[in-house]
């Protein structure tokens, strides 16, 4: 009898260490510690805080939002990094870039004047961080599709910023951001796993006929009975 524990032991470690393999780091820098963004920054949010958000939410995209569960199905990053920094940008908030990387502005940080800076900035490290675990079709999807499934997820993890989207808004479906999050929700229900199995089919290629093999209705039909459920 004795082997057996043995034997269970060489398992669990085999497992421990396989699970390991499939991990993500998270890295995060202060990059203006000094400046008045990077101050609030480190009072009202912080490194350690950050780092189990984009944790919390990478685990949120691929169980939930693209339904990744076997490894293989995963975009494979070792890691993400995320700095604090200011924008060359005037007025963008935060960015991603470099396949693994996103910056997010210490102007917006500081100037920010609304209810909850925290509950803010973690609704945009959910979009954020969507950009860096979807597929893109390879660069052929278009950009307001991927937006909107950011913004997608944002939603779905309970972070919308106020006066979010209601169901029913927006001119187009690829408008982009949370006219198209609201639409992606629509397809959902009429095909349950739609924005996981959209995803999966960007991996290597992208065309708008995916939205009609997965709902049986091309995106322009779609649209339109989306508008038509919701516009009266
Ligand atoms: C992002 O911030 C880092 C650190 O401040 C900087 O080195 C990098 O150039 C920035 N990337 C972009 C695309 O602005
Ligand atoms: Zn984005």
């Amino acid at each position: 009898m004795a082997p057996k524990p043995f034997i269970g032991y060489a398992l669990l470690t085999f497992s421990l260490s396989f699970v390991k393999i499939f991990a993500v780091d998270y890295y995060v820098t202060n990059d203006v510690a000094d400046t008045p963004g990077g101050i609030r920054f480190t009072n009202e949010i912080g490194i350690p805080y950050t780092k189990e958000k984009m944790g919390t939410s990478n685990d949120f995209i691929w169980s939930t939002i693209f339904q990744q569960n076997d490894p293989s199905d995963q975009k494979p990053l070792d890691s993400v990094e995320l700095y604090i920094t200011t924008f060359v940008d005037e007025g963008a908030i935060a960015m991603s870039w470099g396949n693994n990387k996103i910056n997010f502005s210490s102007v917006f940080i500081s100037e920010y004047t609304g209810d909850d800076l925290k509950y803010i900035y973690t609704g945009i490290l959910y979009h954020e961080m969507t950009h860096a675990f979807q597929w893109d079709g390879e660069g052929r999807a278009p950009i307001g599709l991927l937006e909107g499934v950011a913004e997608y997820t944002k939603l779905k993890a309970n972070y919308p910023q106020p006066g979010f989207a209601k169901p029913g808004e927006g001119d187009r479906w690829d408008q982009g951001y949370e006219c198209t999050a609201r639409f992606l929700e629509y397809c959902d229900e009429v095909s349950a796993g739609f924005v996981a199995n959209l995803n999966k089919k960007m991996r290597f290629d992208y065309n708008v006929d995916y939205f009609e093999d997965l709902t049986g209705k091309p995106v322009d039909q779609l649209w339109n009975d989306y508008k038509a459920k919701y516009v009266h």
